[in-house]
């Protein structure tokens, strides 16, 4: 059953329930007033009728000339109420009759001790009395004279007219029952309908959080328990949108990982594996052997670091790299990093220079410097064709300052604003095979020198080549570090 009838149910129960008690109660308090107030009324006539009988000194009785029941039927009159007087040896002599109507003994003998006689009804019970016609309630009241009975009087009234004050109460009770009924029925829908509607608002939303949506938000006014719920519900809802949140940026932290490290393990992989197909195919001479496979065992190491240090699932969870920064030698790394690209720039017949102190001295975690210089370097052999790249180091104010210059393509304004955003490619269709097609590289780069607090900046215009600036700042100067 639904919970609204439910509670509608209770509701008029309630209501109803309590209405048939007061009501039973009233009525019942009703009947008890009636019939005792007309016992009393009756025995008040009685008592004064006794007091105007004229007694027959000799017989010891009443008598009953015409007068006397004259005296009786006019004080009666008024009220409607039946007479009957019996002898002192309980025999009826008024209403005449032919019939030898007599009390029983029993009756006579608590009237001869001076008692009256309360009968509720004289057609259920006590048949002492005779029927009459419409059943009457009524009372028996000896006459005495002295303590001597001399006779007694029943005086009865109609139940029907007694019960006239009981039958209204009972209409009152059934119309006020039907009343409630009524406005019980409408008020209890009403509250049934305020507290359902509440738990239908709660549902909807559940079911909503169910189907993924974290916006929802319960409106609620009172104080009473579905509010609470509601409340609690609402806090429920934020705390799951929060870590819902958390959740998509981890995937997503997790993805972007996963696709840096994947670059990050092609350039020392690419590296390798040309030194392995030129000494297998005898393309390294004699001479540069052990300089090759020096390079070779220099960047398996390197990605064995990059393994150990940075693939670790919690770092990326709590987007952590580590870098291990030292003070060395810019000019060594740039050195490898432009032997190993020699290759690259031959065949799109680039010229590499690089001018720079021979001591320059960088504060960065060595790796990731190598891995950037080799990005920038790479670009730059990317995008230009039959041209120079060269590549400027010098000391600034507290850090160094490193630039790769080419005379490529170059990029337009446009463009530059977005070559630091993942997976972006200022024309798709210039991407050279091999190296250079996902977009990463410059936001790797940009992310990896953010982190380090340090600078990277570009100037470029269409077909006149690019400049990618970068700043490491010295021990204890680095700019602010995002996340
Ligand atoms: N030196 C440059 N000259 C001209 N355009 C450049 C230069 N460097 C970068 N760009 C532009 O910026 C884009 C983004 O460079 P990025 O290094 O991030 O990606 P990519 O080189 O295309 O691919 P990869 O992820 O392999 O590096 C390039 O596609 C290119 O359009
Ligand atoms: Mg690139």
């Amino acid at each position: 059953m639904k919970l609204i009838y439910q509670h509608m149910i209770s509701f008029l129960l309630i209501i109803l329930t309590s209405v048939a008690i007061i009501g039973y109660s009233e009525i019942a308090y009703i009947t008890n007033q009636s019939y005792s107030q007309n016992y009393q009324r009756m025995e008040d006539y009685a008592s004064a009728l006794g007091s105007l009988a004229i007694t027959d000194e000799k017989h010891g009785t009443i008598i009953l000339n015409s007068e006397f029941l004259h005296q009786i039927k006019f004080v009666l009159h008024s009220d409607d109420l039946l007479f009957r007087i019996y002898g002192p040896k309980g025999k009826q002599i008024y209403p005449k009759t032919d019939k030898n109507l007599h009390l029983a003994s029993d009756v006579l003998g608590i009237l001869k001790q001076g008692q009256e006689i309360r009968i509720k009804n004289n057609n259920d019970s006590h048949t002492y009395l005779g029927h009459t016609k419409d059943s009457c309630t009524g009372v028996l009241v000896p006459w005495k004279n002295g303590t001597k009975m001399i006779g007694a009087i029943w005086l009865g009234a109609k139940v029907e007219s007694v019960e006239k004050p009981i039958r209204m109460a009972k209409q009152n009770l059934v119309n006020a029952f039907l009343v409630t009924l009524i406005v019980g029925g409408a008020l209890s829908l009403a509250l049934s309908y305020y507290t359902t509607n509440k738990i239908k608002l709660l549902s909807h939303a559940t079911r909503k959080v169910a189907a993924g949506d974290f916006d929802i938000q319960i409106n609620y006014k009172g104080h009473d328990e579905i509010d609470q719920l509601a409340a609690n519900f609402n806090q429920m809802v934020r705390t799951l949108k929060q870590s819902n949140e958390e959740v998509k940026s981890q995937e997503k932290r997790r993805d972007q990982f996963l696709t840096d490290a994947a670059h990050e393990m092609r350039t020392p992989l690419t590296t390798i594996n040309g030194i392995l197909e030129g000494l297998q195919y005898n393309a390294i001479p004699e001479d540069s052997k052990p300089k090759s496979i020096e390079l070779m065992r220099r960047e398996t190491k390197r990605l064995i670091r990059l393994v150990n240090e940075n693939l670790d699932f919690e770092k990326i969870r709590n987007n952590q790299i580590l870098l291990t920064k030292t003070t060395f030698n810019a000019k060594e790394v740039i050195n490898n990093v432009c032997t190993q690209l020699s290759g690259n720039a031959e065949k799109v017949n680039d010229y590499i220079k690089v001018i720079m102190p021979d001591d320059l001295q960088v504060y960065a975690d060595q790796d990731r410097f190598t891995q950037i210089v080799f990005n920038l370097i790479q670009n730059a052999i990317q995008f230009t064709k039959d041209g120079q790249i060269i590549i400027f180091g010098c000391r600034v104010t507290h850090g160094t300052r490193i630039s790769v210059k080419d005379s490529g393509m170059g990029m337009n304004k446009e463009q530059m604003k977005f070559i630091f955003e993942r997976f972006f490619k200022a024309d798709p269709s210039r991407a050279h095979q091999g190296t250079g097609e996902s977009g990463l590289g410059l936001s790797i780069v940009s992310s990896l020198i953010k982190q380090h607090g340090g600078k990277i900046k570009v100037e470029s215009s269409p077909l006149e080549g690019a400049t990618f600036i970068i700043t490491f700042f010295d021990q204890g100067f680095e700019e602010y570090i995002e996340n």
